[in-house]
């Protein structure tokens, strides 16, 4: 029997957001008690998408769910963006790990996706439109890109007080 796990949220500008993850080696019953906690942490969050580091583990998995319905949750075991393609668009993106805070954000309107499932299993799939751009903002989180990178100069000055707020809660609660 697998243990139930918990997990909080990683905020900015906590240094984990800022590494590359490791590729996760071993599938099975820990991975998906991971991938199950990862759910629970997104969903009482009203996220949308939710990358390992982002609870505080360096491993190369997301989880993401574009509808709301159950039947839509997907995992993500080590992707690759193999193909990007489509118009650029531009659309509005938070992020759980600046609550609060959104910023227009442009990219390719779909990728193709190489990565496993949590038992191993091969999977390559072309997303576009929500699902897409959710599994970019996400896969960004693996190699340690935030959104406030990814935001215009404009909404840097924009959001100035509160990615400021945000360094003083993280340097209070050391
Ligand atoms: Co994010």
């Amino acid at each position: 029997m697998t243990e139930k796990l918990t997990f909080d949220l990683t905020l900015f500008p906590s240094p984990i957001l800022r590494k590359v993850a490791e590729p996760v080696e071993t599938f099975g019953e820990d991975l998906k008690a991971i991938v199950t906690g990862m759910f629970e942490r997104m969903r009482e969050s009203q996220g949308v998408g939710l990358a390992a580091p982002q609870v505080g583990l360096r491993k190369r998995l997301l989880v993401l769910n574009a509808t709301g319905e159950p039947e839509d949750d997907l995992v993500l075991v080590n992707p690759k963006i193999v193909e990007l393609s489509g118009a650029r668009v531009i659309f509005e993106e938070g992020c759980l790990s600046f609550p609060g805070i959104y910023a227009d954000v442009e990219r390719p309107e779909s990728c193709t996706v190489e990565a496993f499932d949590t038992d191993g299993n091969p999977i390559r799939e072309e997303f576009g439109g929500f699902t897409s751009r959710i599994i970019q903002h996400e896969h960004d989180h693996l190699e340690g890109i935030l959104l406030v990178d990814r935001m215009s100069s404009a909404d840097k000055v924009r959001h100035r007080a509160a990615l400021e707020e945000l360094v003083e809660r993280y340097k209070r609660r050391r």
